[in-house]
């Protein structure tokens, strides 16, 4: 197959591109912006009979068109992926998110072909610490942010074009990735390369907030089934039940780095801040037979330390324009 991966220099679609030249035999064109979150340095390494870069807009229709003609299929990653920015300035999130979405979706019914669209499990909301229900397929979206409410009207958008015009798709709502080629600016590898410069990693509020952590290789694996074997229409959750609070995780990339548990600053809460998220994903796993390979999010978490302690060449770049932008807003 010649596929179409949008935001594939991006921190999960670089790790699908690399996952998916390993395990099948087709061909790639990341479709990329390159705004501040793109990186061509993480598809280093990948070969170039079957791995094609072309720098441009989702929101570029003719773009869009000439390359949906070529191709079977296009992997929809591309997004305003960070919900601090989505509260400084939502307007780019429209943009991509929504429009962009709509861009690709036009192309793909006008040539008819194979669309899987990537989302989050934040437009469900959020839920109480205690609550013992996780998100599932049916649960309604709630999504609190500028970011959130984007990627769910994006998903809307999908349904609609499966309904209305037959385009043949297929949405996934997935937990927080973590893993190598990660943006600084998120919270694994911001108190990562923290710790690695001497400075204190940064909680915000009490970190009781949780998370539901997912290695982005098993995140990659699960598109892939969900592309292969996946049901035209249908939604399927992906997580590995990795639920963790924010200090719970800052302890652990601590202690991993020789440090004592208690190193950490409390910052400023963000704004609307969701409380925690959780999957429940059997219908992947019943009905498409995934199951996640890093079931330990500990070893997993080393893995992603070590990897970062290895690589400051590619993140040091981008280090201190995103710690400024931090300080400035008290963060
Ligand atoms: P990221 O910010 O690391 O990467 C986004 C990529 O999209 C970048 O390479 C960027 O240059 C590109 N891009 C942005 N606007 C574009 C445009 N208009 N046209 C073309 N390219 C554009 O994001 P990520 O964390 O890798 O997230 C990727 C996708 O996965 C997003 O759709 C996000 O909503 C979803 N997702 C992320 C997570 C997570 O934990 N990070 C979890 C679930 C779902
Ligand atoms: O759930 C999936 C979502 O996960 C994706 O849709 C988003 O694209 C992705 O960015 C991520 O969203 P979060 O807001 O959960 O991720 P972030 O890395 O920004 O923050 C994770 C948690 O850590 C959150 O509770 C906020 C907190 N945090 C974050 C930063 C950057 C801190 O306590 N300190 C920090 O410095």
């Amino acid at each position: 197959m010649k596929i179409i991966v949008t935001g594939g220099a991006g921190f999960i679609g670089s790790n699908f591109v690399h996952h998916a030249v390993a395990h099948t035999s087709s061909s790639f064109t990341v479709l990329d912006k390159l705004t501040y979150a793109g990186n061509l340095a993480s598809l280093e390494g990948l070969p170039a009979d079957r791995v094609r870069v072309v720098q441009g807009d989702i929101c570029d229709a003719a773009l869009v068109d000439e390359l949906v003609r070529d191709h079977d299929a296009v992997v929809h990653y591309a997004a305003e992926s960070h919900n601090d920015n989505s509260l400084d300035d939502p307007r780019p999130f429209v943009d991509t998110n929504i429009l962009g979405t709509f861009t690709l979706l036009e192309a793909v019914r006008r040539h008819d072909k194979r669309f899987h669209h990537i989302s989050t499990d934040e437009v469900y909301g959020d839920l109480e610490l205690d609550d013992p229900n996780r998100f599932t397929e049916t649960t309604p979206y709630n999504p609190s942010s500028p970011y959130s409410s984007t990627k769910a009207g994006s998903d809307l958008l999908v349904r609609a074009w499966v309904r209305s015009f037959g385009v043949r798709a297929t949405i996934s709502n997935c937990s927080n990735n973590y893993g190598p080629y990660q943006h600084v600016e998120k919270f694994i590898p911001r108190q990562i390369t923290n710790v690695l410069r001497g400075e204190r990693p940064k909680l915000y509020g009490s970190g009781e907030n949780v998370r539901d952590w997912i290695h982005a290789d098993d995140h990659s694996a699960a598109v892939l089934t969900i592309l292969e074997r996946g049901v035209i229409g249908e939604t399927y959750l992906i997580g590995a039940d990795g639920e963790k609070s924010n200090r719970e995780v800052v302890e652990l990339i601590l202690t991993t780095l020789g440090q004592p548990s208690d190193a950490y600053d409390h910052v400023k809460d963000r704004s609307g801040h969701d409380l925690r998220y959780a999957i429940d994903s059997s219908k992947l796993r019943t009905e498409l037979g995934w199951a996640p390979r890093f079931a330990d999010f500990e070893a997993g978490l080393r893995a992603t330390v070590e990897w970062y302690r290895k690589h400051e060449e590619w993140w040091a770049p981008q280090k201190d324009a995103t710690e400024a932008r931090y300080a400035a807003q008290g963060q």
